[in-house]
């Protein structure tokens, strides 16, 4: 019997949590527009409820929270909005670091980190580099990840290794793909929130979530927080796994 952890209502079954919650964050710039504020401060608000949810995730027992911080096709956005993204990964690590390591939180970076400027790969790295012993919640932030680009990077490994002549062909099977993607080790998604009632993947987590179940809360980001966490997953634990074969 697993340990009942605070704060978990009892709407929720602690036997059957999803083991690996993803989060698309998505709808500040809306939120930023529906307050009549600038679309850097709908951001802002949009690292505010990060704190709470990934402490919540920890204390309830989730093993693995993925967050879509930023992606490879955000870049195209205006240089002001891009500028406004990237100061806030300072700021979020600035201020959380320290609470995050206390906590045993695992941080690893999804993404690649050789495109992003100098002080946020350094910030990035650190915090990697800092918590990577934790055995807690594992805290992955997608930055500068793409689905695809990740899939062709893991390819091209997999080829550069059958070209130096360390793995066969036939030895490249789904565990093989998984073990070359930037979630190695991490348990498969289970449950896919997308917030501000889209209904895509933004090129997210493409080969991670082939059973997720993906959940669609109409709340922007910046009015999402742990009472809506809870709803979705309630909504997961109703949901019916199948993978692909008939219910018990
Ligand atoms: C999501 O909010 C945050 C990032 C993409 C970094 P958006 O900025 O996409 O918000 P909307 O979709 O414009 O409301
Ligand atoms: C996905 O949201 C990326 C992040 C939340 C970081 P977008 O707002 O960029 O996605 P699209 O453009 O609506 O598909
Ligand atoms: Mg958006």
């Amino acid at each position: 019997m697993t340990a009942i952890r605070y704060p978990l209502p009892a709407s929720i079954d602690p036997e059957r949590l999803p083991q690996h919650i993803a989060i698309i964050m998505d709808g500040n710039g809306r939120w930023a527009k529906k307050n009549k504020l600038k679309i850097a401060l709908g951001h802002r608000a949009g690292t505010e409820n990060l704190r709470e949810i990934i402490r919540n995730c920890s204390d309830i027992g989730v093993k693995a929270l993925t967050l879509y911080a930023f992606s490879t096709e955000n870049w195209n956005r205006s240089k002001t909005e891009v500028d406004a993204l990237m100061q806030l990964i300072l700021d979020f690590f600035h201020s959380e670091i320290d609470e995050l390591d206390e906590k045993g939180v695992r941080i690893l970076i999804l993404g690649d980190k050789s495109g992003l400027p100098e002080p946020q790969r350094l910030v990035l790295e650190q915090a990697e580099e800092r918590t990577a012993k934790n055995t807690g919640l594992s805290l992955n932030i997608a930055v500068n990840y793409g689905g695809r680009a990740e899939i062709v990077r893991a390819a091209q490994l997999l080829a550069a290794q059958v070209a130096a002549g360390e793995r066969t062909v036939d030895s490249i099977d789904e565990a093989a793909i998984a073990d070359h993607l930037y979630t190695k080790g991490l348990p498969e998604v289970d449950l896919l929130i997308r917030t501000s009632g889209e209904m895509r993947l933004s090129n997210f987590l493409l080969y991670q979530c082939s059973y997720a179940e993906f959940v669609f809360p109409e709340d922007l980001w910046p009015d999402f927080h742990v009472p809506q966490l809870h709803a979705c997953i309630e909504e997961f634990q109703r949901r019916s796994r199948r993978y692909g074969g008939r219910e018990e």
